[in-house]
């Protein structure tokens, strides 16, 4: 399985996707490739934010070896599935996809309540505890993404 985290800004919510998801997959042995990217590039190759490197920390999750990248038009076809982390990320992701790359797209949170369309709060800009409540929404949906795949692999 081949797995894609999208954001705006590849500094906050989809590298934390990323680092809980390659975590995650170490502890169980599966052999996936996964990585994650912006659909603006206006933060490329910077570390991620240093409250997700933190909140990350705090959970056992390291994010310091990740530099962040625009998506890429060959990463339409090199990846299985393309997480997005909200609608205007959706939007962004399909605008530059081919058709039949349409199903490869989904807001991840869907993987957890299916068709309800929930967004991954952009905590950039928030205050308190935004950084940990995504934690806990990326943690969970990394879960039911392994628990949907890891038989299909
Ligand atoms: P992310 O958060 O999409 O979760 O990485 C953001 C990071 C930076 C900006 C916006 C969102 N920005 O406008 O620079």
């Amino acid at each position: 399985m081949k797995l894609l985290f999208v954001c705006l800004g590849n500094i906050c919510r989809s590298p934390l996707a990323e680092g809980i998801m390659k975590h995650k997959i170490a502890e169980q042995g599966l052999d996936w490739e996964v990585d994650s990217a912006g659909t603006g590039g206006w933060h490329a190759g910077d570390l991620p934010d240093s409250r997700s490197i933190q909140v990350a920390q705090k959970h056992g999750v390291d994010l310091t070896y990740q530099r962040a990248r625009k998506l890429r038009s060959i990463d339409y076809e090199a990846f299985d599935r393309i997480y997005v982390m909200d609608s205007m990320n959706y939007q962004d992701v399909k605008r530059l996809a081919n058709e039949d790359e349409y199903d490869k797209i989904e807001l991840i949170m869907n993987e957890v309540e299916p068709h309800r369309n929930i967004n991954v709060p952009d905590p950039y800009y928030g205050e308190g505890d935004g950084f940990e409540h995504v934690f806990q929404m990326l943690d969970r949906a990394c879960d039911a993404i392994i628990k949907k795949y890891c038989k299909k692999v």
